[in-house]
C-alpha cells in the first residue's frame, strides 16, 4: 500500500492511508484525500479559496481515473461546487462519458445534489482586485503603494510566479501569479491503482480556460499494469506534451519512476517554447510529475528544485525531496518564475 501526493497534501496522503488500510477502494481513497484540500480555504490553488478567473470568478478543473478499468473522467471550469474531484467520481461512475465543462458540468453537479455556492473568498477577491491594480500601466487602475498592501496579499504574490514573460507596457515587477493545483495516487494491496487532480487553474485565466488536470493523459493517468502519473505546474506544457500518459507509458516498458519522470522533464525542457527559455535555453516554468509503479516504487520529480512532495505508507506520512532536472534554487525572476 502506498499514496504519493503533491506537497500541499499532506493531509490528504494521511487520509487516503487512513482509508486504504480499513480497505478503501484507491480512487475513493484518492478523491477522499483530495476533497480535503478543495475545502481549505487557504489553498488558494484548489477548490474552496481558489484564486479566481480574470473576471473575479473562482473555474474549477478535476480529474479521476481508476487504474483497474483504466476509466477516467474530469469536470472542467466548473463554477460554484466546491468539490470537482467528487462530481469527476461520479461523472465516471454513473455515466459512459469522460468530460464535461462549464454549465453541462455544473447541471451534472446539481442534479446529483451538489450545494452551490461562491466559492470566492475574502482573500482571493483582495489578491485579485490587487492582480486588476498591478497588472498594466495602460488601464483604469492605480497600483498601491507598498504599505498599503495587506499582508496576506502581499504574501501571496510573492510565492507564486507566472510562467509567462512580461508584455510590453505592462509591469514586470511583480510578475503575473499563476497556481498550484493538488494530485494523490494510491496503490492498495491488491494492487490496484488511481489517481485524482484537481486545481482551479492559472490565477486570472481567461474566463474558460481548461488546464491539464481534467485532461486524461495531461495532468493524470492511471493504469494497474503499468502505473500512475499526475502533474502540478504550468498545464499547457503537459497539454501539448500528454505528460503523464507518456511517463506511465515508459513505466509500462520497464524504466524506473524516477527515470521516467525525468525522460519527460527533458522533453518538455527541450520542447519549450523560445518565449518559454531564460537566456540558457531552460524553461522558465515548473512542472512537477508524482509517479507510483504497480510493484510500489515512486518518485516525484520537478522541473526546478527544490520541492518536496508528500508520501504515505504502512510506516506512517512524511514528505520527501523531489528529483529535480535543474536543482536549485532557481535563478530570481523572471529568469525562472515559478508555478
Ligand atoms: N496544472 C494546473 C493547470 O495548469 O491548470
Amino acid at each position: 500500500m502506498k499514496v504519493i501526493a503533491s506537497h500541499n497534501a499532506l493531509n490528504a496522503a494521511a487520509k487516503a492511508r487512513e482509508l486504504l488500510l480499513a480497505g478503501a477502494r484507491p480512487l475513493d481513497a484518492c478523491v477522499a484525500g483530495v476533497t480535503l484540500v478543495e475545502d481549505d480555504p487557504l489553498e488558494h490553488s484548489v477548490g474552496y479559496g481558489g484564486i479566481p478567473n480574470e473576471d473575479g470568478i473562482v473555474e474549477l478543473d478535476a480529474g479521476v481515473m481508476d487504474g483497474k478499468t483504466r476509466r477516467g473522467a474530469g469536470v472542467a471550469a466548473l463554477r460554484n461546487v466546491r468539490h470537482p474531484s467528487q462530481v469527476a467520481r461520479l461523472l465516471l461512475a454513473q455515466t459512459h462519458r469522460v468530460l464535461l465543462a462549464g454549465e453541462g458540468a455544473l447541471q451534472f453537479a446539481r442534479a446529483n445534489g451538489f450545494v452551490e455556492e461562491n466559492l470566492l473568498t475574502d482573500t482571493a477577491r483582495r489578491i485579485w482586485l490587487h492582480w486588476k491594480r498591478i497588472r498594466s500601466n495602460i488601464d483604469d487602475w492605480r497600483e498601491p503603494p507598498a504599505e498599503d498592501v495587506e499582508a496576506d496579499v502581499a504574501a501571496w504574490f510573492a510565492s507564486y510566479r507566472s510562467p509567462h514573460a512580461p508584455r510590453e507596457g505592462h509591469i514586470s515587477r511583480s510578475e503575473m501569479p499563476t497556481i498550484g493545483t493538488v494530485h494523490v495516487a494510491a496503490l492498495d494491496d491488491r494492487g490496484d491503482l488511481a489517481c485524482c487532480t484537481s486545481t482551479s487553474g492559472h490565477a486570472f485565466k481567461i474566463a474558460g480556460r481548461v488546464g491539464d488536470s481534467p485532461i486524461l493523459g495531461a495532468g493524470l493517468f492511471a493504469d494497474n499494469e503499468a502505473g500512475t502519473c499526475g502533474s502540478l505546474g504550468h498545464g499547457e506544457a503537459n497539454l501539448e506534451n500528454l505528460s503523464s500518459f507518456a511517463a506511465v507509458e515508459l513505466m509500462r516498458e520497464g524504466r524506473s519512476p524516477e527515470e521516467s519522470g525525468l525522460a519527460i522533464l527533458r522533453r518538455i525542457a527541450a520542447r519549450a517554447h523560445p518565449e518559454q527559455k531564460d537566456a540558457q535555453g531552460r524553461p522558465r516554468f515548473n512542472l512537477w510529475l508524482y509517479l507510483l509503479a504497480p510493484d510500489g516504487r515512486h518518485a516525484g520529480v520537478t522541473l526546478w528544485g527544490p520541492k518536496q512532495f508528500a508520501l504515505a505508507d504502512k510506516q506512517g506520512v512524511r514528505l520527501e525531496t523531489c528529483v529535480a532536472l535543474f536543482p536549485g534554487p532557481p535563478p530570481t525572476q523572471p529568469e525562472n518564475p515559478d508555478c
